[in-house]
C-alpha cells in the first residue's frame, strides 16, 4: 500500500508501485492539467513538484512526473497545476499571461510548475535561477522570449522572500493555496503510519531502481510488471560525509543534493557550473549519482566526473562489503563488475589537495537536456610547470566511461611542451575508439577529446602559451 498527499487529499493505493505519477495523476486522477510530451524527460510537459524532507526542512522540487515511479511518491506531497489552483491566478501564472508567455499552451503548465517550483526554493529568488528552474521545459510555440519576461516578473515579486518561514510567505502573497501550511505535519504523521505498518510479505524484490530516470525510459513495462526494491529513499544510502581524508556518497543521493552539499561546494567550488550541463533540474532532482555510475552509459556525465576524481565504490550483496576502483568496474558496453545481488552503497574519494585542479568539460548538441558528443574530467597536481600526478576520462570515445590509464601514465612526471602534448594526442587517441553515430564521426570525437584535454590544461595555465599554440594548430 502506498500512501501519499496528491495536492490537499491522501492518497492510499495498491496501484503497481512501478507504474508512473503521470499515469497516475491523469488516468487515475483524471487531472489532466499534467500534459504527455515525450515520455523521456526530454520536454517538461509532464513537470509535477514533489515535496519532501531534507535535513528536517521541508522542500519541493520539480520532476518530470513521465519518469517518476509511483513507489518514489511514498510518505511525500505531490503537487500537480489543479494543486496551486486558486480563486484567482497565482503570481507566477498572471505573469505568463500578462507577457504572452503561452500560445498552445500545452508545454505551459510544465512552466508554470518549474517556476512555481523556484519560487518555493528558500534561497532563490533572482532571475538567472529563474531561467535555470526552466532548463527542463521545451516550448514549440513562444520562442521562449515572453517566457524569460514572465521570469522576470516573476523574480520582481519575490524581493521579499524570506530565507525561512517560506511557505508561510508564499502562502500569505497567494503564490500558493493556504492548504500548504497543513503539509508539513500531515506527512510526519503520514510518514510514522508507514514506519508502523506490518512489513511487506517477503515478496522477492528482482529489480533495483533508483530515481527511474533512466530504467523507466528504458525498461518501462519491467518496471511495472517485476517486483521493484525503491532504494532512492532508503536512509543507508544518503548522505556525504568525510571520514579522515576521503570524501563518502551516499549511493541514493540524487545530483541535485550532490551539487547543493555545503561539503561538495567547498571541494569544487564550480560544481554547480560543471553539472549544469548534466540534463536538467526536474532530471537532476530525481537521478541519483549510483545510478548514473551503474548504468555504465558510455556517456555517463557522473562516471566521467567520478573517473577522474579516482573514485572507489562499495558494493553491497545483502551479506558482505567489497571495495573496487571505478576505473576497473566497466568491463565492456554497458557491463559492470557488479553481480546481480549487489547494489553500490557508497562511493568515495581521496579529497584532493590544495595544490591540485578538477575541470569537467561537454561538448552536446545543446547546452540542457542532451547527451554529450565527448565529455571529460581532470583532476591534476602540477609541480612547477611539471605534471606530477594526473587522473584524465572521457566519455563518447569507448564502449564505456573511459579512465584513460595509458595518457596519465605517460603524462605524469613530464613538463608541458608542445612536443609532450602532441606525444599525448597520439597516446590518447590510439587508446580510444570512437564511433560515428548521430552526435557526431568518430574523427570528430577524436578532435573534441584532443581539444577538451587541452581545455583541462588551459584551466591550470589560462596564459600557456604552450598550449595555446598547440591547442590552435
Ligand atoms: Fe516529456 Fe515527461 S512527458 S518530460
Ligand atoms: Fe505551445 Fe509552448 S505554447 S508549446
Amino acid at each position: 500500500m502506498l500512501q501519499f498527499i496528491l495536492n490537499s487529499t491522501t492518497i492510499k493505493t495498491e496501484l503497481a508501485a512501478g507504474s508512473t505519477v503521470l499515469d497516475f495523476v491523469r488516468y487515475h486522477k483524471m487531472l489532466k492539467g499534467t500534459k504527455i510530451g515525450c515520455r523521456e524527460g526530454d520536454c517538461g510537459a509532464c513537470n509535477l513538484l514533489v515535496g519532501d524532507f531534507e535535513n528536517g526542512r521541508l522542500v519541493y522540487r520539480s520532476v518530470t512526473s513521465c519518469l517518476m515511479p509511483l513507489g518514489n511518491a511514498q510518505g511525500k506531497h505531490v503537487v500537480s497545476v489543479e494543486g496551486i489552483n486558486m480563486d484567482k491566478l497565482s503570481p507566477v501564472q498572471q505573469a505568463m499571461v500578462d507577457t504572452n508567455g503561452t500560445q498552445c499552451g500545452f508545454c505551459t503548465l510544465g512552466f508554470v510548475m518549474s517556476f512555481t517550483g523556484f519560487v518555493l526554493h528558500s534561497q532563490q529568488k533572482n532571475y538567472d535561477e529563474a531561467i535555470a528552474a526552466i532548463d527542463g521545459n521545451i516550448c514549440r510555440c513562444t520562442g521562449y522570449k515572453s517566457i524569460e519576461r514572465s521570469a522576470k516578473l516573476i523574480t520582481q515579486q519575490l524581493a521579499d522572500k524570506p530565507g525561512t518561514n517560506t511557505i508561510s510567505w508564499l502562502v500569505n502573497n497567494q503564490f500558493i493555496p493556504d492548504y500548504f501550511l497543513g503539509i508539513e505535519q500531515r506527512l510526519k504523521d503520514i510518514k510514522q503510519q508507514i514506519q508502523n505498518a506490518p512489513s511487506e510479505n517477503g515478496e522477492v524484490k528482482k529489480l533495483r531502481i533508483g530515481g527511474g530516470t533512466d530504467l523507466i525510459v528504458q525498461r518501462p513495462l519491467a518496471v511495472k510488471k517485476i517486483p521493484v526494491h525503491f532504494m532512492l529513499d532508503a536512509s543507508s544510502l544518503k548522505g556525504i560525509e568525510i571520514i579522515s581524508n576521503e570524501c563518502y556518497i551516499g549511493a541514493s543521493v540524487t545530483v541535485s543534493e550532490f551539487i547543493e552539499s555545503p561539503l561538495i561546494n567547498q571541494l569544487f567550488p564550480t560544481v554547480k557550473k560543471f553539472i549544469k550541463l548534466v540534463s536538467s533540474t526536474p532530471i537532476r532532482n530525481m537521478a541519483t549519482i549510483a545510478g548514473n555510475l551503474v548504468n555504465a552509459s558510455p556517456i555517463g556525465d557522473m562516471s566521467i566526473f567520478f573517473l577522474a576524481l579516482d573514485a572507489s565504490l562499495i558494493l553491497n550483496n545483502g551479506i558482505s562489503l567489497r571495495t573496487i576502483k571505478l576505473n576497473a568496474f566497466y568491463k565492456g558496453y554497458k557491463q559492470t563488475d557488479k553481480e546481480a545481488n549487489e547494489h553500490i552503497q557508497k562511493i568515495f574519494f581521496e579529497i584532493p589537495s590544495a595544490q591540485s585542479t578538477f575541470n569537467f568539460e561537454k561538448v552536446s548538441k545543446r547546452m540542457h537536456l542532451d547527451i554529450a558528443s565527448v565529455n571529460s574530467a581532470c583532476l591534476v597536481i602540477m609541480q612547477e610547470e611539471t605534471i606530477q600526478t594526473i587522473h584524465l576520462s572521457a566519455g563518447g570515445v569507448a564502449p564505456f566511461p573511459k579512465y584513460l590509464f595509458n595518457t596519465c601514465t605517460f603524462l605524469a612526471g613530464k613538463k608541458i611542451t608542445a612536443e609532450v602534448l602532441n606525444k599525448t594526442v597520439e597516446i590518447m587517441n590510439a587508446e580510444v575508439a570512437p564511433i560515428s553515430d548521430a552526435r557526431g564521426t568518430e574523427a570528430y570525437k577524436r578532435l573534441l577529446l584532443r581539444q577538451l584535454f587541452l581545455a583541462h590544461l588551459l584551466k591550470i595555465s589560462s596564459s600557456s602559451p604552450v598550449i595555446k599554440q598547440v591547442m590552435f594548430a
